[in-house]
């Protein structure tokens, strides 16, 4: 899974490479094969994602602007006669399993846990969202690896929920991963999984993503009502590479931290009387109100700070989103370039600031990728811990990657990995 990104002078850093089709399918297999004794129906898979810009903003009703990852989560899955769920990775020994049929919430008495909730929570989620013909899904054998880094801010979670849907998709008939409708659906029924059986109370972008991403595209999910659209993204025509920086650091108070930003943004749209804080950024931009009118209606400094981010970054999606659009390939740089730097280096900022869910090490990535020439950087994700992703010149990725390295081991923080993130394509099944 790794390799090493070269870098100018000679130096070389990890670098957390995408497995190919084949190798992914085939270490799924092999595991189902020797845990379950026979081999699978198919193998399916699903990418995890990294957020151009547009960070807690879903949950707001917002504008995101993620990519799908090369990087997959692969699960080879034979359906059962039963009701029976029985679960096998490559990342934790053992076999668990469940019985779909008391799969129970988060917290409650016989909730699933560990990572298997996230793949029963799938089942359970298809059938409470009446997806399934005659109200179920059948039991299932399932064995799952992954090339996505665990804990890295990259989704890895929404990766395994979404490749398990599109596994019961297929093998159940429900026939939704065939146009961008079900797969919404699907990914509908992977948020509530998540909500619901995992008890992470996230808000979309990631299953968005993973299911209804376009390969050469970046995603501009419009989270209130679900639209997409498909905004083409080719950095390579333009000499650049997305670096993707994971800081390696343990994420710090992560539950309680994202939960409480989402109870503060309900509680401020609640006092400025809107269903949710898109109305007031629609607003501003509309120019029927400012940002200063909308925070003058808040008496909670706490409420100002995460309103002034929520509604600054879904400007900066539509910013971005037509940089973009108007210098798309090769035509991204100079002065168009440095509109993307700008508007990522806001998004940071706006994250550490008035959002305050950055941290030490990922303000040191984005600081020292800048330092070296990069073209924007900001913490991605939920925050606190996690990846960064700078902008780069395409032949100095590895450079940068070498600089930030070294700036981690100055200051005392464990070494961070790296990874190459282009768009990628959507979850669906594995034919190699
Ligand atoms: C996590 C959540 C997403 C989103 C981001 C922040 O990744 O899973 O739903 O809220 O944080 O943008």
């Amino acid at each position: 899974m790794s390799g090493t990104l070269p870098a100018t002078g000679g130096a070389t850093s990890d670098v957390l490479t995408a497995w190919s089709d084949a190798e992914g399918a085939a270490r799924a297999r092999d595991l189902f094969t020797a845990t379950f004794g026979a081999p699978p129906a198919g193998v399916w898979a699903a990418p995890g994602r990294v957020n151009i810009v547009g960070e807690h903003t879903d949950y707001n009703g917002g504008l995101c602007l993620p990519i799908a990852l090369p990087h997959r989560t692969f699960v080879a899955l034979r359906p059962r006669a039963d009701r029976t769920a029985r679960f096998v990775s490559a990342q934790e020994p053992g076999v668990r399993e469940v019985e779909l049929d008391a799969v129970a919430p988060a917290g409650a008495p016989g909730a699933v846990e560990g990572w298997p909730a996230y793949a029963a929570g799938v089942a359970w989620a298809l059938e409470r969202e009446g997806l399934a013909p005659a109200g179920r899904v059948p039991g299932f054998d399932l064995a799952v690896d992954s090339c996505v880094p665990y804990g890295a801010g990259l989704s890895s979670s929404a990766a395994l929920e979404c490749a398990v849907a599109v596994a019961l998709d297929d093998v159940a008939g429900l026939g939704l991963s065939a146009d961008d409708a079900g797969r919404a659906r699907l990914a509908a029924a992977c948020v509530r999984a998540e909500n619901d059986i995992a008890g992470a109370p996230t808000g979309g972008m990631d299953q968005a993503a993973s299911l209804r991403a376009r390969a050469g595209h970046a995603l501009l999910l419009d989270c209130r009502d679900g639209a997409v659209e498909h905004v083409p993204l080719d950095l390579a025509a333009a000499g650049l590479a997305l670096l993707v920086m994971d800081t390696r650091a343990p994420h710090r108070l992560v539950d309680g931290q994202y939960a409480r930003r989402r109870q503060v943004c309900e509680d401020a749209a609640a006092v400025l009387g809107v269903p949710s804080l898109r109305e007031v950024a629609d607003a501003s931009m509309a120019g029927e109100t400012t940002w200063d009118e909308v925070l003058a209606g808040l008496d909670d400094p706490e409420q100002r700070m995460r309103v002034r981010h929520v509604i600054s970054e879904i400007e900066r999606v539509r910013f971005l989103v037509a940089r973009l659009t108007h210098a798309p390939g090769a035509q991204l740089r100079g002065w168009a370039l440095d509109k993307v730097a700008w508007a990522l280096d806001a998004s940071h900022t706006s994250l550490r600031e008035d959002y305050e869910v950055s941290s030490p090490e990922l303000d040191l990535a984005a600081d020292t990728a800048r330092r070296l020439g990069a073209h924007g950087a900001r913490m991605t994700g939920g925050g606190f811990g996690g990846s960064a992703i700078a902008l780069v010149d395409a032949d100095r990725a590895g450079a940068v990657a070498a600089g930030v390295a070294d700036a981690f081991a100055v200051a005392g923080y464990g070494p961070p990995a790296f990874l190459l993130a282009s768009a990628a394509a959507p979850a669906g099944p594995v034919t190699a």
